[in-house]
């Protein structure tokens, strides 16, 4: 067997890591030759319960899961994570504005990015997960001056798989079938679902589709508030699908994506297509050999070029708002 990976996934006992957990000690995310240690992180009140989501695992009886830890200190909960999944989150309750989330979550991965500076293996790579996903990452980044700042990235995959589902019920191709779906921007509703460069079965999605009114006023629309619309049906934020994108996300980092094909990531931007360098925006990527690369050169039109500014001026002011209050530095 090859050497075990310490996963630290943080807020353990919530809905989305009932959904991930069981999922990483199967080997959906890092493969089926690789044992797993897993280190979860709570707030104390919840670390009687994370007790229990670990009695289960234990009862999953996993062949690659080697061993479980709790714990409520980060610098404890990342010691050697090569695989970071921040996934717990001050959520955003009645009355609160973008600005107080942005404020209840800053000191949050402040804590954690410096803890995983200080704690975390070489080659930790970090997932966030927990809302504002890109703007967490972005100050977990910056208080964690010696890590390399691209292992910073945020969950759009969850967009990105959400698109390709309804292209497949458009289009009746099933959903292998799609490749080079973007998502660009910031994992909120100005989140730009662009399919510019999309294949369905080989052919252009446009030409496909070749109804440019339905991207328009229902897929870009439906995408982007899909989040909204599983609270209302469910009654309850979207969990299983949220971990499932999750372990994408890393299983494609980790493993690679397919040859001819693309992921949808929000990485810390290199200034490609005109983003703020610095910013971690959702991208379209590659990856192979652990790392990921920002597809180059792609045409971007009129409309789609209208649609990414909105979004990353969206995320620059997020990222102004959090310099603000002092949870990042400029430059
Ligand atoms: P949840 O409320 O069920 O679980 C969150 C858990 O995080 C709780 O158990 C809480 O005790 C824990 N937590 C809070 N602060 C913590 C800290 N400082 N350290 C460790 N644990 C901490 O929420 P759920 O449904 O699991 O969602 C988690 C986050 O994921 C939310 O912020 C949600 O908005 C976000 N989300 C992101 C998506 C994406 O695509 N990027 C999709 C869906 C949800």
């Amino acid at each position: 067997a090859r050497t075990p990976v310490t996963v630290t996934v943080t807020g353990a006992a919530g809905q989305i890591a009932y959904g991930l957990l069981f999922r990483i000690a199967s080997g959906a995310m890092l493969g089926p030759q690789t044992p797993v240690r897993l280190r979860l992180l709570e707030i104390p009140a919840a670390v009687g319960a994370v007790e229990g989501v670990a009695m289960e695992l234990e009862d999953g009886a996993f062949p690659l899961l080697e061993s479980i830890d709790i714990s409520d200190d980060p610098w404890a909960g990342f010691d050697g994570a090569s695989i970071a999944v921040l996934v717990g989150a001050r959520p955003r309750t009645a009355g609160m504005e973008r600005s107080d989330l942005l404020a209840a979550n800053g000191p949050i991965f402040t804590d954690q990015g410096a803890a995983i500076n200080a704690s975390a293996a070489d080659d930790v790579k970090v997932l966030v997960v927990g809302n504002p996903a890109n703007t967490n990452a972005f100050i977990a980044m910056s208080n964690a001056p010696d890590v390399p700042a691209a292992r910073f990235t945020a969950l759009t995959r969850l967009d990105h798989n959400r698109a390709i589902a309804q292209l497949a019920a458009r289009s009746g191709a099933p959903g292998s079938s799609i490749t080079r779906m973007t998502v660009w921007g910031n994992h909120s509703a100005t989140q730009y679902p662009d399919i510019s460069h999309t294949l369905i079965g080989g052919q252009p999605a446009d030409r496909v589709i070749d109804d440019p009114a339905w991207v328009r006023e229902t897929f870009i629309p439906t995408v982007q508030q899909r989040g909204t619309a599983i609270i209302a049906a469910r009654g309850a934020s979207s969990a299983a699908s949220a971990a499932s994108a999750a372990i994408d996300h890393v299983h494609d980092w980790v493993l690679g994506t397919a040859a001819g094909d693309w992921v949808s990531m929000a990485v810390p931007s290199d200034g490609s297509y005109g983003v703020p360098e610095g910013l971690i925006s959702s991208f379209p990527v590659t990856c192979a050999g652990g790392e990921y690369s920002i597809v180059p050169d792609l045409e971007i039109g009129e409309f789609s070029r209208a649609r990414i500014d909105l979004s990353v001026a969206e995320l620059a002011a997020e990222r102004e708002a959090v310099i603000d209050l002092g949870f990042a530095k400029r430059g």
